[in-house]
């Protein structure tokens, strides 16, 4: 399992493959990070670009990163201006998260940085984008080093608790403690943690009823079937397969 760190700092100073920008639509550039970035990869960036945009809110592109090497590509990824957070602003920022993380994973990625996308120009409010950058990554660890990279010390120290925030859940029915429900083949870590009990497996074949509940109890109730509990419910699988494994969450926080 990779490592997952809050790193307080400039983002374009950073060693990894993949940098991502918090953009605008027409992906030519802008002031924050967006700024900084292009100014520091070179005009050639923005003329990549114009040549991918529009890039809709949620969605990511790649381009090289030009003169910000070693740093092999800039992703641009849009987050969602921020509203009242009821026209689906958290849906959004989650997509930023992992459409960005699929396309590194394309890109054969071994490393990429994320600023706290939205969180300036567009608004989004610092905690509650430190909590969806934090458990996003958390449920999709497919890049072996993710950096979650904080301009200032409030948003690093957002970033640093909600990387270390265990995701615990309780039955609805009977109070108990929770643990993952996986279905399908599980792999070797899964089925080491289930006979550990702190998975459950729930066969290859999904409910009759249509349903594929993500939590079960010791007294075997099950529930869960939100993108919430998806997200939450792969969170504690990984740390209770690390746990496992005997490594440290694979969130190592400097
Ligand atoms: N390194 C790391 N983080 C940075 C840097 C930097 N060099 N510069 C700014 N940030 C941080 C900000 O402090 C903020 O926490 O990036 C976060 C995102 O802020 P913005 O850059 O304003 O991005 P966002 O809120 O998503 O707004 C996007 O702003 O720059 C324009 O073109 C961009 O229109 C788009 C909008």
């Amino acid at each position: 399992m990779g490592t997952i760190a809050a790193v307080l700092g400039d983002i374009t100073r950073q060693q990894v493959d993949i940098i991502v920008t918090a953009a605008n639509e027409s992906l030519l550039g802008g002031g924050g990070v967006d700024g900084a970035i292009h100014r520091a990869a070179g005009p050639e960036l923005a003329e990549a670009g114009a040549r991918l945009a529009p890039c809709l809110p949620g969605r990511a592109v790649a381009t090289p990163a030009f003169d910000l090497a070693p740093v092999r590509h800039v992703i641009h990824t849009v987050g969602p201006v921020w509203e009242d957070g009821e026209q689906g602003e958290d849906d959004v920022l989650v997509s930023c998260y992992v459409e960005s993380l699929l396309l590194a994973e394309e890109l054969e990625a071994g490393s990429i940085a994320f600023p706290a996308i939205a969180t300036g120009i567009y608004g989004f409010p610092a905690e509650r984008a430190a909590h969806i950058a934090a458990m996003t990554v958390r449920s999709l660890p497919i890049i072996d080093e993710i950096r979650l990279v904080a301009f200032d010390e409030q948003t690093h120290a957002l970033l640093r608790d909600a990387l270390a925030e265990p995701v615990e859940e309780w039955c609805p029915t009977c109070g108990e403690k929770a643990i993952p429900l996986l279905f399908g083949r599980p792999v070797e870590e899964a089925r080491q943690a289930a006979d550990a009990g702190s998975v459950a497996l729930g066969g290859c074949l999904l409910p009759e009823d249509g349903t594929e509940p993500r939590w079960q109890c010791p007294r075997q109730h099950r529930w869960g079937e939100s993108r919430r509990d998806q997200r939450r419910s792969q969170v504690a699988l990984h740390d209770a397969i690390a746990v496992t494994l005997g490594e440290d969450h694979g969130r190592s926080v400097p």
